[in-house]
């Protein structure tokens, strides 16, 4: 603490002491972190992340972490009451537990699932540590029926989780009102020599608090959810880190050989369908994936499909687009009318409405015809790539080097997707109309951002370029 402190107050001397307004190095010199500090399991429960069950209606689930004298899984939960007394009705669930070895010693992740509950009801819970219980949490269960709602679409958090992402994330949920799911599109740590992965996860807990606990986050994996393990003899596998299983409850109706990782949530219209890329692509479950994808398309009532995933179909920042994943995937969201495509991976912004570009996107949405999957890239930490060639012309809209968040405001008959900026600046938007023909595409009506892009070395904001050739 006292080293924030000291630096603090450099940071203050340096402003007051005049017109020298150069870095200090003091300010700028990285901030050793070492195990112990701060993200050691205590007592009392932390890293409380609400999930939706695939029914969340009727089921959600929480994952919350204690230290090993809490062995095991409590919550208690009730219908939410105006006033101090929700323990007279709550009933107490248990649930599972797992140890997770890391450099700050053994942890034990908790799942507990609640499930018969009445649809559009607020509750309250709370999870059990040694030392004592939460607070209380409140959330909503989702109504039956297609009512409005809308949810935060955030790209990979990965690179400066706490330093630059955090704000991000909380400019979003502090510039718009009762966001009731967040899907995060892959990546949401490194697990890469940066640092620690437990403390990653740490900053990531931190960087979107209370509202993990409260609005239910559907998650897809990116390839930085799986750890880079070189075996004895030499030979590298990829494993799924053990902090994903752990840290989020999420519902087992996924592609069989990859139940932890695939997944589909419906919520009021809208199926939410979650597919794990880097197990697609490098591990095998290719056929697997694409043949659920396509009956979980087919058996969908639901107004809308969206699908989730990493490694992007059309890439803004890499040389050539995903070939695997282009070509078993794209045919079934097109055959399936797919609506969104949600995505991450490649750290910059395209908003991708056909593949012949943006002009001929415009022209055929002047001549009437429907419009089929849009697909979205987006990022919000701090690693940003430059963008490709196809990046001028293909997508209808792009952005580098810019943290951005997405908001969707989802009715029976409209999507109202809009994309922000860290500082919440409105960048791009669109509304998709669903008629009996198909979806029909307007642009946002308000005025949005001029494309953000690196001149040269120069950043859109004036400064450094941070935006690096993939
Ligand atoms: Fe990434």
């Amino acid at each position: 603490m006292q080293k924030y402190g000291l630096i603090a107050l450099a940071t203050l001397c340096s402003i007051a002491s005049g017109p020298a307004l150069a870095a200090d190095p003091a300010a700028t010199a990285p901030i050793p972190r070492s195990p112990g500090l701060p993200y050691a399991p205590r007592n009392l429960p932390d890293r409380i992340v609400l999930t939706p069950g695939a029914d969340p209606s009727r089921e959600m689930a929480v994952a919350f972490r204690t230290d090993t004298a809490q062995a095991s899984a409590e919550a208690q939960i009730a219908v939410s009451v105006d006033g101090p007394t929700l323990e007279e009705k709550a009933r107490i669930v248990t649930g599972t537990s797992r140890k997770v070895d890391s450099s700050y010693g053994p942890a034990l992740y908790h799942q507990v699932r609640f499930t018969g509950l009445t649809p559009d009801t607020a509750y309250a819970y709370r999870v059990k540590g040694a030392a004592g219980w939460s607070e209380w949490h409140q959330f909503r269960t989702a109504a039956v029926e297609a009512k409005p709602f809308r949810f935060l679409y955030l790209g990979d958090v990965q690179n400066g989780i706490l330093t630059y992402a955090s704000r991000v994330i909380r400019q979003a949920f502090h510039g718009n009102g009762d966001i009731a799911l967040v899907v995060h599109a892959g990546d949401l740590v490194a697990q890469r020599d940066d640092l620690d992965h437990d403390d990653e996860w740490g900053e990531w807990n931190q960087a979107g608090g209370y509202n993990y606990s409260i609005v239910p986050q559907v998650p897809a994996t990116g390839n930085h959810e799986y750890v880079d393990v070189v075996q004895p003899d030499g030979t590298e596998v990829y494993n799924l880190g053990p902090y994903w299983p752990a840290q989020f409850a999420l519902p087992a109706n996924g592609a069989e050989p990859v139940k932890a990782t695939t997944y589909y949530v419906d919520y009021q219209g809208v199926r939410f369908i979650v597919l794990d890329g880097t197990a697609a692509i490098n591990l095998g479950s290719m056929e697997a994936q694409t043949r659920w994808l396509d009956q979980t398309l087919a058996s969908s009532k639901a107004n809308w499909n969206v699908v989730l995933f990493h490694q992007p179909v059309f890439t803004c920042a890499r040389p050539n687009d995903t070939a695997e994943i282009k070509a078993a995937w794209k045919p079934v969201f097109d055959k399936r009318k797919v609506d969104l495509v949600l995505q991450g991976h490649d750290h910059c912004y395209s908003r991708l409405t056909a593949e012949a570009g943006r002009e001929a996107s415009a022209k055929a949405r002047a001549d009437g015809m429907i419009q089929g999957p849009v697909y979205l890239v987006s990022v919000t930490g701090s690693k940003m790539y430059a963008l490709n060639d196809r990046s001028p012309w293909q997508p209808d809209k792009i952005a580098e080097a810019t943290e951005l968040y997405q908001i969707v405001d989802v009715e029976p008959k409209r999507i109202k997707f809009r994309t922000f900026t860290a500082s919440g600046k409105l960048y791009d938007g669109f509304d998709l109309e669903r008629t009996a023909a198909g979806n029909r595409l307007s642009e946002v009506g308000e005025p949005t951002l001029a494309e953000r892009r690196c001149t040269g070395d120069v950043g859109p904001d004036g400064g450094v370029c941070v935006a690096r050739a993939k």
